[in-house]
């Protein structure tokens, strides 16, 4: 049987990233806004005798073994659901080819990674006909990575726990985004052990009402989008700053022309870890902005997004 099923998953921003303390397993308590964008990657999955994946767009030079979220969420989906098929094969028979087309920028703060696994779970759920449930799915998506159960819900929604504990938030309004993402990543462990080292985090997790606020609000359109650039806040920036002072400088002088009524945009932030910056402007001004950004700062490559967007879904 020749068939292939294709998922697309978001990419995100943190309109609100407040982080406590480190918890006794190492994880930082997280009190978090995501964003979901239309910036998305699609895994296509096709039956084979193996698993294996290989990766057109960006990031073809990552790596595509075991490591890779991709093979990971394959291999976690096939040991602990496998028995549940429907397909006519013995559950260790279960194999895949997985293609990933990537448009979410790598190692950026945008959740590039824990979107394809996503994906790769959605994808795999149908191939392999599996029949999971939305929680088995989110589940299996909390063991994969911090930021995979909101890459299957989209939306807007507020993440505590480590992220992984979700809350959609209803919203009408729609936000404009220029990411500018750097040709060189940032880890993110290393961006956490930084917040550590600058002892940055309390026992009580900063919370994220203000934002939550004004997604709940009466504004409409620009004026929503307006207060909404007053409150994004992201506790990782500080740490990022320290280890790469060229992010630093280039947030500053997007601050200084935001300031000065030089730049149309609302705000500029770190998006996630980084070192990915995000740029809030209106849904109407974005060509004019990214190209003027590009300007600004040749080494960067402006990617426009908005947002929210839908989770993660089956193409065919
Ligand atoms: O969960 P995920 O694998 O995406 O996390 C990557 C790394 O980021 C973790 O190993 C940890 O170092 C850090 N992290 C953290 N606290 C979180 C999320 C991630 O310390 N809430």
């Amino acid at each position: 049987m020749d068939r292939n099923v294709r998922a697309s998953a978001p990419g995100k921003v943190n309109i609100a990233l407040r982080v406590g303390a480190p918890r006794s397993d190492g994880f930082h308590p997280l009190d978090t806004v995501f964003e979901a964008l239309d910036v998305r990657d699609d895994v296509e999955a096709r039956l084979a005798g193996e698993l294996s994946m290989s990766i057109s767009g960006l990031g073809e030079d990552l790596p595509i073994d075991a490591t890779n979220l991709v093979i990971r969420g394959a291999q976690l989906l096939k040991d602990r659901y496998g028995w549940r098929s429907a397909l006519d094969c013995a559950p260790e028979e279960l194999g895949a080819q997985l293609t990933v087309t990537k448009r979410i920028p790598v190692a950026g703060g945008m959740a590039g990674g824990s979107a394809d696994a996503a994906a790769t779970l959605v994808a795999l759920n149908e191939l392999w006909l599996l029949g999971l449930s939305d929680e088995e799915l989110h589940e299996c998506a909390t063991e994969l990575g911090s930021d995979v159960p909101f890459a299957l819900l989209g939306g807007v929604a507020r993440g505590t726990g480590r992220g992984e504990e979700l809350q959609t938030l209803a919203t009408n309004q729609t936000h404009g985004w220029v990411m500018l993402t750097n040709s060189r990543g940032l880890s993110t462990p290393a961006v956490f052990n930084e917040f550590d080292r600058l002892d940055l985090g309390e026992a009580t997790v900063p919370d994220t009402a203000s934002v939550i606020d004004v997604l709940s609000g009466t504004a409409t359109g620009i004026e929503h989008r307006t207060l909404l650039g007053t409150v994004l806040a992201n506790d990782l920036e500080q740490p990022a700053r320290s280890l790469r002072p060229d992010v630093a400088t280039i947030i500053d002088t997007i601050r200084a022309h935001i300031g000065a009524g030089a730049l149309d945009a609302h705000a500029v932030i770190l998006s996630g870890s980084g070192p990915t910056i995000a740029v809030l402007a209106e849904p109407t001004h974005l060509d004019v902005l990214a190209a003027r950004l590009g300007k600004l700062f040749p080494e960067l490559t402006p990617v426009v997004a908005i947002g929210p967007a839908r989770g993660t879904y089956l193409v065919n």
